[in-house]
């Protein structure tokens, strides 16, 4: 397995970053009343910027990500913490169906099989379980000029339908911010994330 955040994994926790995950765990926290015996699955965690801020709320979380190096930056703040549990690999490695709580803040685009990923949450979580996820909606391709990826943002109506054949109901999605990001030309370039609140069915 290629990493390919292995040489951007020790500068990630930038002011940037770090912003752009706070406002994700503050529109989640608008839309979802957490509940301390939940479990949580955080899906492309990095090195842990969102569910960190929601672990002292939870029971639990599981940190999974394919980039050992992003979770060895994680690994570093973890230490000594008993209700983490860290997984380096793709979701469908994770078998047990007692997940209550799935996050994922602008890693769906780096999956490849979307629809593969949400038919295994739904085989991982238990009844009524939530799913918040952030991702850019559909972009020209600039966001990632420097890398191949495998979506160029979604058409959240296609993504929406995704989930429900799933088995997952959509309850919120909407854009909840933009990001600017400056392109080699010089200009910047404007991308929306949309953030999806749906529960198991
Ligand atoms: C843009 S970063 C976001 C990291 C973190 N969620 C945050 O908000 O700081 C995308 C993350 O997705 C991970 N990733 C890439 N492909 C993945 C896959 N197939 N399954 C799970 N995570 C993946 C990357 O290793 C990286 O850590």
């Amino acid at each position: 397995m290629i990493d390919h955040f292995a040489h951007k994994a020790n500068d990630w926790d930038q002011p940037e970053k770090i912003r752009m995950s706070e406002k994700f765990v503050e529109e989640l926290m608008k839309l979802v009343d957490i509940e301390p015996q939940w479990k949580a699955f955080e899906i492309g965690a990095g090195t842990g910027l969102v569910g960190l801020k929601l672990l002292p709320m939870l029971k639990s979380c599981v940190f999974e990500d394919t980039s050992e190096a992003m979770l060895d930056v994680l690994r570093t703040k973890v230490s000594g913490l008993s209700n983490v549990e860290i997984l380096h690999g793709e979701v469908s490695e994770y078998t047990r169906p007692d997940i209550d709580l799935i996050i994922s803040n602008m890693a769906f685009h780096h999956i490849p099989d979307i629809a593969a990923t949400l038919h295994h949450l739904h085989t991982i979580t238990t009844s009524g379980a939530v799913v918040v996820v952030s991702d850019l909606r559909a972009e020209d391709g600039s966001f990632h000029y420097f890398e191949p990826i495998p979506h160029r943002g979604f058409d959240t109506e296609n993504l929406a339908v995704i989930f429900r054949k799933a088995g997952f109901l959509i309850e919120v999605l909407k854009t909840y911010n933009i990001i600017h990001k400056k392109q080699p030309s010089g200009t910047i370039g404007d991308y929306e994330q949309f953030i999806l609140k749906a529960h198991k069915l």
